[in-house]
């Protein structure tokens, strides 16, 4: 290939060069060929591409390709059920909530519902009047003074640092708007949070903004930030979905000066959290912290986030649990499918539960223990409509928390470039060129839009299955629309219905 490149190109180069020197045309070919040469020349004679060296010019192509695969395959080939990891269905239905504009699907369903794996809700033949109020929740546990009342859905933890200071402070003024929480996640409690929403204040293995200069926990300092007015719980971060028992990555590229600077690190290096904390090395050490925040708060609400891996080490917790006496207020339960900015694919295919299992697994667990009625579980995956609250409520949460549909309100299009710091929509960057793109002022009404008709969406389903409430609804109202069996069947077969009821 190489050869007839040089052939080829060569005996363009001399006709174009007489053409030019005899007729006094081609000057612009000429110029190209010679840069074509050139650059061909440069590629044949370097040795780490091997597609360069053996395709020297034709071989851009491939990269270009490479490049633009997602976008061609978003815009010109996924159809509406498509998309990963969320479908263009699920997109639109977040941007048109978010929007807060007609989000109605025309002339039915595009699903195939004569499959074995279709779900549905059992309607009831006599609906209930739809509520207008937005569900809450109230979380605060017997050892707990300053107990909350959230929303049911809630923004899930994402950093800053994974996203732009705008997209966090648009996701903030939504959640004061809507009245419903923003969890930091584990980069710190940053100025960008505190435009006046409530704020799940998320501790993670690097400790940061309660860190002493070794990196360890410093309780002086918690102190201080634990005890703002707007931090209404504290979650202590074990780990997350997309990557359990890895700990985090801040790209390089996104740890700039700002960053560096609230995290107490060296800028423009990449930043990693340790999959274990320093602060605890077992259930025993964890039940103590918690109790350790618990006073340091001044008795806020503490709970714990995790993807269930190894179910006998959440057993050994509860049961520390009830030697301790101490109860966290509540549990985050994130599924196996659960997002992150950057993950090694390794973890984000093949590690840990996915949310269902791992719920109905931790919801038993509780109830077994005798301790479920002390303490809330919030659950985060792919919760992103009104349907899956409903799903999530069935299977034994309290609450849900979301991330990535929050993401789509900001103006996120799935673009799969969370790692790169090159985010088009200036939603997961720290380019301060792309986040101009991202107006507060105007997302924070899209976050807000979009948590209130959701959960509109979730008060429909909910009256549509003849239920008033939230806490009325278990696994009984979903069937699976092929046999007409119970999906209590399917997933309590040892008859543990009622485990989801308390
Ligand atoms: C950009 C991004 C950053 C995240 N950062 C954190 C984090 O700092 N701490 C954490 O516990 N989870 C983090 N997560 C996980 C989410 O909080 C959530 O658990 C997970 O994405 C599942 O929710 P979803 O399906 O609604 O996105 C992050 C997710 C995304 C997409």
């Amino acid at each position: 290939m190489r050869q007839k490149f040089f052939v080829l190109g060569i005996t363009a180069f001399i006709i174009t060069s007489v053409l030019y020197f005899y007729f006094n045309i081609g000057l612009f070919l000429l110029v190209i060929l010679s840069i074509l040469l050139l650059v061909g020349l440069a590629n044949s004679m370097q040795h780490k591409h091997a597609i360069l060296r053996n395709f020297p010019v034709f071989g851009y192509f491939r990269y270009l390709f490479e490049m633009i695969a997602p976008e061609i395959q978003q815009y010109f080939i996924e159809r509406s059920t498509d998309g990963k990891p969320f479908s263009r269905n699920q997109r639109t239905l977040a941007y048109q909530r978010a929007k807060n504009i007609d989000s109605t699907s025309p002339f039915g369903t595009q699903l195939n519902l004569n499959r074995s794996s279709y779900e549905g809700i059992k309607h009831s033949i006599f609906p209930a009047t739809v509520n207008e109020e937005l569900p809450r929740v109230l979380v605060g546990g017997p050892d707990c003074t300053q107990p909350y009342s959230a929303s049911l859905l809630n923004i899930s933890a994402m950093s800053f640092g994974s996203l732009s200071e705008n997209a966090i402070m648009a996701l903030n003024k939504g959640a004061l708007k809507g009245k419903f929480y923003h969890n930091t996640g584990e980069g710190g409690l940053t100025e960008f949070h505190q435009q006046g929403g409530d704020i799940t204040w998320q501790i993670g293995t690097g400790y940061f903004g309660c860190r002493d200069d070794r990196g360890s926990f410093d309780g002086g300092r918690f102190a201080e930030k634990a005890n703002l007015p707007e931090v209404k719980m504290i979650e202590i971060k074990l780990s997350q979905g997309a990557k359990p028992g890895h700990g985090g990555v801040l790209p390089a590229a996104k740890n700039t000066e700002q960053i560096a600077k609230i995290r107490g690190v060296q800028p423009h290096t990449t930043i990693l959290s340790p999959p274990s904390h320093s602060a605890f090395s077992d259930a025993k050490g964890l039940v103590e912290f918690i109790a350790k925040l618990r006073l340091l708060s001044n008795g806020k609400p503490i709970g714990f986030k995790l993807c269930i891996g190894e179910t006998s080490e959440f057993e050994l917790i509860c049961q520390e649990i009830m030697v301790q006496n101490c109860f966290p207020d509540f549990i985050t339960v994130d599924g196996a499918e659960g997002g992150t900015g950057a993950a090694p694919l390794e973890f984000a295919d093949g590690v840990g539960m996915p949310l269902e299992p791992a719920l109905i697994f931790v919801n038993k667990t509780l109830v077994r223990f005798g301790i479920r009625d002390k303490i809330r579980i919030i659950c985060s995956g792919k919760i992103i409509s009104g349907y899956s609250i409903l799903k999530a409520v069935a299977l034994g949460a309290d609450m849900c928390n979301c991330a990535r549909g929050f993401m789509f309100s900001l103006g996120c299009i799935q673009a799969l470039r969370c790692n790169t710091n090159e985010c088009p929509t200036g939603v997961a960057t720290q380019n301060k060129m792309l986040m101009k793109g991202l107006v507060v002022t105007d997302k924070s009404e899209r976050v807000f839009y979009f948590h209130k008709n959701t959960l509109h969406a979730a008060n429909e389903l909910l009256a549509a299955a003849g239920k008033k409430s939230f806490t009325d609804v278990d696994i009984n109202i979903f069937m699976r629309g092929d046999e007409f069996t119970h999906l209590s069947d399917l997933y309590f077969p040892d008859n543990l219905k009622s485990v989801t009821k308390h």
